[in-house]
């Protein structure tokens, strides 16, 4: 089977909301660091490409505890990237009727939820993200997770995330965490949130 790859961006630009030039080093820096390395590691270790990222990452015991560290760190941040580019977009587009009432029925409002997943981001200490995520009981959460751990290492299912390390918004937003976050979440894709979470649930 063929080494994971970077998923292949559907826009070409994110300007305003994120300057081109954070855009192209997040994108051809960052993330394809993870996913050389993640590739690198696996090959190492004679893996054969046999399972999803995402089904490596719920089943950890699969990679050697000598090894699991650095291909844990790698792997989540191949996949913490994946989602981030993936749920981005310069259209404008809806949240489906369905997904949005799910976010009523857990956080009380579209703005409410916005409001919650704005200030836990704003809350994170150091380096990592902010995650909308899906718990063993097919409930709504918010979560934060450290560095480049993936909920999938805690049981939960991500469905949606904005990346709180400060290469996603420095140039443009300096110390201020909080603007970006505000202006981000106008380009989060909720139909593109809305399939991960149909596939998702069980
Ligand atoms: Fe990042």
């Amino acid at each position: 089977m063929k080494e994971y790859e970077r998923i292949k961006l559907n826009y070409n630009s994110l300007e305003p909301v994120i300057d081109d030039k954070t855009l192209n080093l997040h994108y051809n820096i960052h993330y394809r660091k993870y996913t050389d390395e993640l590739n690198k590691l696996l090959k190492e270790n004679n893996y054969n490409y046999e399972h999803t990222p995402e089904y490596l990452a719920k089943h950890i015991d699969i990679i050697p505890i000598k090894e699991r560290n650095e291909i844990l760190y790698n792997l989540g941040g191949y996949l913490n990237h994946t989602l981030y580019f993936y749920n981005l977009t310069n259209k404008k587009t809806e949240i489906p009727i369905p997904l949005l009432d799910e976010i009523n029925k857990y956080f009380g409002s579209f703005s409410e939820f916005k409001q919650e997943f704005i200030s836990m981001a704003k809350e994170l200490k150091g380096s990592g993200y902010t995650f909308l995520v899906l718990d063993k009981n097919n409930k709504l959460r918010i979560i934060n997770m450290s560095n480049q751990d993936t909920p999938y290492y805690y049981g939960f299912i991500p469905i949606m995330t904005i990346d709180v390390w400060e290469h996603s918004y420095y140039l443009k937003y300096t110390y201020n965490r909080q603007e970006y976050l505000n202006n981000i979440f106008n380009i989060i894709d909720f139909t593109k949130v809305y399939q991960i979470y149909l596939n998702s649930i069980k």
